[in-house]
Parts: C-alpha cells; sequence; structure tokens
C-alpha cells in the first residue's frame, strides 16, 4: 500500500534512492508547506463524483497525485496540470478492470476511495484485496461494511472483491474505530445516495472537514455533529468546484521535529496553527519553541532549551496527537534528558523505526502492554506498540533502509543530528509526503548528497 509501503524495499546500494546525510549541525531556515498529502488525492477522487470540471490550487508534488491521475485517465476522464494547479473533467466513467485494480490498488492507499464513486458511475467495481505493509496489514473491512450498508452487494473471488449496486441508499452505520478511509469511503457514497445517512464514530481530521467543504461545494448536504458523527442527506447530482487545498501540517511537524531534534530553527509557511494545536502543545512541552504570526499560517519553530525534556505521549485520531507525528517527534525525544514514554493507538506496528535508531545509539526498547492512558486494541492482541525511550543519547552515524514515509522521515531526523556520516536507502519512499525534500534539506542547511 501506498504511504507505507514495503514490497518495494530498496536494494542497498540502489544510487539514486540512496541519500548520505552528514548529521550535527543545527538546522536553520524556512520552508514553504503546500497542499495536504491526506487531502489533496482524496479531493481529486470527489472530482470524479461529478461531470463537470473541478479544479484544485496549493498543489504538492507528491506521488499519490500521479497514481490518481493514472486512475483518471484510465476511467475516461481528463486531468490537466499548470503550475499550481489541477483541472480534473470527469465527462465520463468506465469502471477499471481487475488487471489495473489489482496494479493501482498496490501503488497507494486512495484508489480504494473510488469503489463509492465507481458505484455512483456505473453501479458496479473491484477492490483489490488489501495485502500487508510496513505499518500493518491496513484492511478495508470498515469500508466494505459502510458500502454494504449502504446498499451496495459483494462477492469475494480470486483476491478481488466485486462490488455491486443499482443506486445506493441512506443508512444509519457505527463504525468500530473513527477510520479516516472509511469516512471518506462513506461520504463519497452517502453524498449521492438516495435519502438521509448517519455516521457515527467517524474520523473528524482536518483533511476530512476540508473535503466535505469540496463536497458541500460541489453542492452535497453535509452536517458534522459535536459527537463525532455525520449526517448525509444524498442528492441527485453534484457540480465542480475550485478549491484550495489545505497545508500538509503532517510535513510541517515533521521539520519542525527535526528543528528539535537538531537544536535548530525552522519557519514553515503555508499551515494552520488550530490543525497542529495538539502538536504545538506537546512541542512546548518537550523543551520547543514556537512564534505564530497574525493569520496562524506561518510558524517558526526552535529549540528552547539546551536539554529537551522527556514526556508521555499517546497517539490518537483528532484532536489527539497524529500518529503520523509521532516517529520523528520520538525521534527528537532521544535527546530528552531522561525516560519519555510513547503508546501508539492508531496502527499496530508504527514503531519498528525504533530498531534502526538504535543503530545509531538511540536507547530505545519496544512492549507489548499499553504504556499510556487509554487501554487500546492493540494490548490483548500482543502488538509491539508502545515504547520507552531513555535520553539524552548522543547518536552517530549508521546505515538504514527506509521502510516506510514517516520512519523514513524519522531516519532523516536522526541522521541530521547524529554526528558522522549515515547513509539511508530507499529515501525514495518520502518522495510519496514530502514533495521535494532533498532541496528543503538543502534549504535549511543539512548536507547531503
Ligand atoms: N482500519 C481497519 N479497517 C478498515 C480501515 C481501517 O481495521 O477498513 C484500521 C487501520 O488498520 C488502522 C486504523 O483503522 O489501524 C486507522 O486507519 P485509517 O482508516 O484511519 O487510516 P487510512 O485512511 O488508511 C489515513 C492516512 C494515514 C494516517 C491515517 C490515520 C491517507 C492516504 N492516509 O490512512 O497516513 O496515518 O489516516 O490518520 O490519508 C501517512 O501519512 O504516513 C499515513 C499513513
Amino acid at each position: 500500500m501506498s504511504e507505507p509501503t514495503s514490497p518495494s524495499s530498496p536494494t542497498p546500494g540502489a544510487s539514486a534512492d540512496t541519500m548520505t546525510v552528514r548529521g550535527g549541525v543545527p538546522v536553520e531556515g524556512e520552508l514553504v508547506i503546500r497542499g495536504s498529502k491526506n487531502a489533496l488525492p482524496k479531493m481529486m477522487v470527489a472530482a470524479l463524483l461529478t461531470a463537470e470540471p473541478c479544479t484544485l490550487t496549493n498543489i504538492s508534488t507528491i506521488r499519490d497525485i500521479e497514481v490518481v491521475d493514472e486512475l483518471i485517465r484510465l476511467t475516461g476522464g481528463t486531468v490537466e496540470h499548470d503550475a499550481d494547479r489541477i483541472r480534473i473533467t470527469a465527462g465520463s466513467f468506465t469502471a477499471l478492470g481487475e488487471v489495473d485494480v489489482e496494479r493501482l490498488h498496490n501503488a497507494s492507499r486512495i484508489p480504494v476511495l473510488t469503489t463509492a464513486v465507481s458505484l455512483h458511475r456505473t453501479g458496479e467495481a473491484v477492490v483489490a484485496a488489501p495485502g500487508g505493509c510496513a505499518i500493518g496489514p491496513r484492511p478495508v473491512d470498515f469500508h466494505m461494511s459502510v458500502l454494504r450498508a449502504l446498499g451496495a452487494h459483494d462477492d469475494h473471488r480470486d483476491g478481488m472483491i466485486h462490488l455491486r449496486a443499482d443506486r445506493l441508499h441512506g443508512a444509519r452505520i457505527d463504525l468500530p474505530f473513527p477510520s479516516v478511509g472509511a469516512t471518506e469511503q462513506f461520504l463519497f457514497a452517502a453524498v449521492l445516495a438516495e435519502g438521509d445517512s448517519e455516521l457515527a464514530n467517524a474520523a473528524i481530521e482536518p483533511e476530512i472537514l476540508d473535503l466535505i467543504a469540496v463536497l458541500q461545494k460541489m453542492g452535497a448536504l453535509i452536517s458534522v455533529e459535536p459527537n463525532r458523527t455525520i449526517r448525509v442527506t444524498g442528492v441527485k447530482e453534484l457540480g465542480g468546484f475550485e478549491h484550495r487545498v489545505i497545508g500538509d501540517r503532517l510535513e510541517a511537524a515533521s521539520w519542525a521535529s527535526l528543528a528539535l531534534a537538531t537544536g535548530g530553527a525552522i519557519t514553515v509557511r503555508g499551515v494552520q496553527q488550530q490543525d497542529m494545536s495538539t502538536f504545538l502543545n506537546v512541542y512546548r512541552r518537550a523543551g520547543g519553541d514556537f512564534t505564530i504570526d497574525a493569520d496562524g499560517r506561518t510558524i517558526s519553530f526552535r529549540r528552547a532549551r539546551r536539554m529537551l525534556r522527556p514526556l508521555a505521549l499517546e497517539t490518537d485520531v483528532h484532536p489527539g496527537f497524529m500518529t503520523d507525528w509521532q516517529s520523528p517527534f520520538v525521534t527528537a525525544l532521544t535527546q530528552a534528558e531522561g525516560v519519555s514514554v510513547v503508546h501508539e493507538t492508531v496502527y499496530e506496528d508504527r514503531l519498528g523505526y525504533t530498531e534502526a535508531l538504535r543503530t545509531l545509539g538511540a536507547q530505545i526498547q519496544v512492549f507489548t502492554e499499553c504504556l499510556g492512558p487509554t487501554r487500546c486494541r492493540f494490548g490483548a492482541a500482543n502488538h509491539r506498540h508502545s515504547a520507552v525511550v531513555v535520553g539524552p543519547t548522543k547518536l552517530h552515524g549508521a546505515e538504514l533502509v527506509v521502510p516506510d514515509l514517516r520512519a523514513g522521515f524519522s531516519y532523516v531526523v536522526a541522521a541530521a543530528a547524529a554526528d558522522g556520516e549515515s547513509v539511508i536507502h530507499g529515501v525514495g519512499l518520502l518522495d510519496r509526503g514530502y514533495a521535494d525534500f532533498r532541496s528543503k534539506l538543502s534549504a535549511i542547511g543539512v548536507d547531503h548528497s
């Protein structure tokens, strides 16, 4: 699967995909952050719900865009790119065949989100059964329950799920966990379904609220209740839109963590303070500091104290501390004086990167127990989802292989903070979520080649 993948794990020594970092120097500089990786491709999918032209601005050059571009062309639509704009017109839509489904679903997590679109526009859809990936198995069972409740019939054969529906209809659904993807699948399905739908225990991440803003521009009727419930009244058709995508708060937090780990200072432009407020609180508690401009869109991060403070950290769905912030930030915690405790509650296997950090000298141990206030679903299942970090540790250069997107960035953080030279293989995976990351590293003074 896309952002987390491992099947295409790089071969050590494949030079285009290998980066050497000479670390140990505080970073300093300013970066512009563009459209969110976890919002932009979904808005491209939304554009397939209408035959009218749709325009997106504040575009990031990330791998998922190419995957959705290809998907749009294969289903009969057109995509035009210029400097900071994508224009999509899906005048017609043909369901993808099994071969394309298998290839695209293996390349990215986004194509599965076109299932509801395909059902609306053709009455059928095919989904490749999900494989494992570096941060866990990433199943699609919640997506399928949502579609079934709204009237789709599914049939499993040859590793594929075939779905059919003459017309989706409204239903009330309760998610077992506030899944981002299943909430998006619900939105795409319910906006054009017949009647009213309700999703309880929905995800309410800022990227989803921005997607809802897009759907509202298209003519959808959606309300988000205070108790994580989303209500939708289906409409007969949707129209085109123009939308500026929100800035990527995951990328911003990654660079902020790099500043913290190296004792440097980084200014990020193009994000929203409100979307990062949980991260900002934790950053300050750990001994980082920041200033924010009047409109909350430019944040200057720096380390406020020579020695960082340890803390207890638990990842959660919004408005909690995001799982995608976890690995770069925990890497910075190797420089805190004392014992930090980390509890990952969103993915069962998102601490694998800590093993690589140990080769740079970090003292991190991983546990199967829930080391945090929440008894999460991974404790009883024996997943290694909690960590204890003892610091500060002097990091030194090492050779690393990137297993997934966020772990990959945490290796860059560790290598930039470490004395000496590190060689990171598989950095191509970072292109999936960090637009122009090599030139951004140069802009903040990280010595790399
Ligand atoms: N889950 C199921 N069944 C499902 C769907 C999800 O069990 O049908 C489980 C997952 O296995 C996971 C949890 O529910 O344990 C949450 O998964 P969710 O559906 O929320 O994640 P997603 O939509 O697949 C998006 C982002 C991830 C981000 C998560 C959580 C995109 C393309 N990906 O994934 O981003 O971590 O939400 O916020 O939007 C990343 O950017 O590095 C990344 C992995």
